[in-house]
């Protein structure tokens, strides 16, 4: 609802939290940018104490579209710059209006482009400074080795968002990214919601796993935070997503314990190696 994400970020800045993970696509980047700047005009932050990604959507990936369709989102936030702006998924759509372009026969259209003149556009968005760094998300191994064999390459990406959290823990790529000085980012870090229309249910809630409610009662603490701290404490950054303002102090409460090196054996055992998010188009 409108209003929603205003009031969850300002709760979230005077909670703590600084890294703000947004999208054109999730269509409320203006109600983002007015938080900041609220809390900026309060005095309570600076712009540099914010980190904010943004994303660069499917329908812009031709080399041209790049900058703008950042300018876009910067004017949309009114702000000069964004903290790290990433690929958001390695397909493209058909650029235009239509976000999810489909035919007649509702097939997804996309469009024929090459990452790595997508990411020399990236590379000039840093270069202008509208971009403090540059990243991806949803990048396969294969996906992030074009971008770093490049020829000419300027900059690495510092940053590949995917899904994370101990039912997807990603050890294979986490390893690549690691030898790579890629940060791994984890969506969906609590499981993320059970919205059928884009979630896959039939992995059971992780929330609701024993273990993890098990290891969180030895601490006080619940099944949410002990997932976050596991991914921490593993070097994944973590984007947790609430709209509820006990939730969102919840879900900062992660610094005052830490998991056993077994605990988080048994948490990393746990993976199933199935998706929330499956992406499907
Ligand atoms: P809500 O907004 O009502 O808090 P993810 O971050 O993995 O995408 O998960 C987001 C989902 O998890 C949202 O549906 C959110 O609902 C819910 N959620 C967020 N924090 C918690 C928490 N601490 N305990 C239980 N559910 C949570």
């Amino acid at each position: 609802p409108k209003g929603s994400c205003l009031e969850s970020v300002k709760i979230a800045i005077d909670t703590g939290y600084r890294h703000i993970d947004g999208a054109f696509v999730y269509y409320n980047e203006h109600e983002v940018g007015q938080a900041i700047r609220e809390k900026i005009a309060e005095g309570r932050i600076k712009r540099e104490d914010i980190f904010y990604c943004g994303k660069l959507w499917n329908t812009c990936h031709p080399p041209e579209l790049v900058r703008p369709t950042l300018e876009k989102t910067l004017k949309i936030l009114q702000l000069d710059y964004v903290d790290l702006y990433i690929i958001e998924l390695p397909m493209a759509f058909k650029p235009g209006d239509a976000i999810y372009p489909k035919d007649e026969n509702g097939k997804f259209i996309y469009h024929e482009t090459d990452l790595c003149a997508t990411w020399e556009a990236m590379e000039a968005c840093k270069d202008a400074g509208l971009a403090k760094s540059i990243g991806v998300s949803n990048f396969n191994r294969r996906q992030l080795e074009m971008i770093l064999n490049k020829p000419g390459l300027k900059y690495k990406p510092v940053s590949n968002q995917v899904e994370c959290h101990p039912y997807f823990t990603q050890p294979k790529l986490l390893e690549f990214c690691r030898q790579h000085d890629i940060v791994i980012v984890g969506y969906s870090p609590l499981g993320t919601s059970r919205d059928e229309t884009w979630v896959n249910v039939s992995s059971p809630p992780l929330l609701k796993d024993p273990v993890l409610n098990a290891i969180g009662k030895k601490y006080n603490k619940t099944a949410a935070q002990v997932a976050l701290r596991f991914s921490i404490q593993r070097g994944v950054v973590v984007i947790p997503k609430s709209f509820n303002p006990q939730r969102i102090r919840e879900n900062f409460q992660i610094f005052d314990f830490s998991l056993t090196e077994k605990e988080m054996k048994e948490i990393e055992a746990l993976n199933k190696n199935v998706r929330y998010v499956e992406l499907l188009m």
